[in-house]
């Protein structure tokens, strides 16, 4: 397969995540094909991205031209048949329920020329356990686009251990040239995405249960300072700049509260111990090169003060407590 021509894409599962790839693809310009349920729920599909992709152009979230361009490259199939029949690329996307994506999967394996790479947008299911359902798995793989998919630029790239290197870097290639920034990550369930956001989340709705805060509270917090920080750098970054011996120094007090489940990892316990304290002692996790510790600090300043200022600008969301 020639991942420089346009690919010809199938989609089956219009939902949200299904039609916003669809989209991007479309706009991207590759054929593409979508099925959902049946031929009435995949036309209302097909009618809604259209409407969807006019809406996003007068808003100047896509570029002139876009629709137009999104409408001449998206079709719709009567069938699963249909629309992986001929595909290079198939996308999995109908709900997180495995006896779905079971019958899914298998229709798909059936109908699909031999070399059609098969991805599924799977939040948490290991790719593994859903390879059993598709023939020929070195052509299948986890492609986990994030909500809403035209604008989110991250996308997780999971390879089980029968996925083919060929099949891989074929993805990359595809789903980079939509402007997106992949990751390969492991076929752990949750992947890395929903592993943390669902570790978040539960500690989020915990303390709301322990009356800690109104999750209204408890929004505003993550969202005005660490989960601020997590717009531009990631964990591993932040903590090697605030500095580990902090960071240690820190999960002794919430382990004497919440127990084991808070004590500092053995890794980071075992650096503060040797002396690196991340950025600040030329070391840490995030390989970050300390001779450009000024440069850092400058940029992040910069950055933290230019999204201070976009949030400034776009105000309160329409419907959220001042
Ligand atoms: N919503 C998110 O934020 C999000 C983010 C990343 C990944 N995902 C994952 O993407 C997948 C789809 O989620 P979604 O949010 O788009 O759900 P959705 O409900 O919006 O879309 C699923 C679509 O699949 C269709 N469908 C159901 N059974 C089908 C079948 N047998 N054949 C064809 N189509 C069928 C439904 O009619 C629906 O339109 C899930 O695995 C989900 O976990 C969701």
């Amino acid at each position: 397969m020639d991942s420089e021509s346009k690919s010809k894409i199938a989609i089956v599962g219009a939902g949200y995540m299904g039609g916003g790839m669809a989209q991007v693809f479309a706009l991207n310009g590759h054929p593409v094909s979508i099925f959902d349920l049946d031929t009435e729920t995949t036309k209302m599909s097909f009618d809604r991205l259209i409407i969807e992709s006019r809406s996003f152009e007068e808003l100047g979230l896509f570029a002139p031209g876009s629709a137009e361009i999104i409408s001449r490259n998206l079709s719709c199939g009567k069938n699963i048949e249909e629309v992986v029949a001929g595909a290079d690329y198939i996308a999995e996307a109908v709900p997180e329920v495995i006896q779905i994506k079971n019958e899914v999967l298998t229709k798909i394996s059936i109908a699909a020329k031999d070399d059609a790479i098969i991805a599924s947008n799977t939040s948490a299911i290991p790719i593994s356990k859903l390879s059993v359902f598709v023939t020929n798995p070195g052509r299948f793989l986890g492609v986990h686009w994030v909500n809403p998919a035209p604008f989110i630029p991250g996308v997780e790239i999971i390879p089980t251990a029968e996925t083919s290197e060929e099949v891989l870097q074929y993805v990359e290639v595809l789903i980079g040239s939509l402007g997106k920034v992949t990751s390969r990550v492991s076929d752990v369930a949750g992947f890395i995405i929903n592993r943390l956001q669902f570790a978040l989340y539960k500690e989020a709705v915990t303390m709301f249960e322990e009356g800690v805060g109104t999750p209204q509270e408890i929004d505003a917090i993550v969202s005005n300072t660490f989960g601020f920080r997590l717009a531009l750098f990631g964990p591993f970054a932040i903590a090697d700049m605030a500095g580990l011996d902090v960071f240690v120094g820190a999960y002794k007090s919430l382990a004497e509260a919440y127990g084991e489940r808070f004590a500092a990892p053995d890794s980071l316990a075992e650096k503060v111990k040797n002396g690196d304290f991340g950025l600040k002692t030329c070391g840490g996790f995030a390989g970050l090169d300390a001779s450009k510790k000024d440069e850092i600090v400058a940029y992040r300043n910069r950055a933290y003060a230019a999204l201070s200022q976009l949030k400034k600008d776009l105000g309160t969301p329409p419907g959220f407590p001042d």
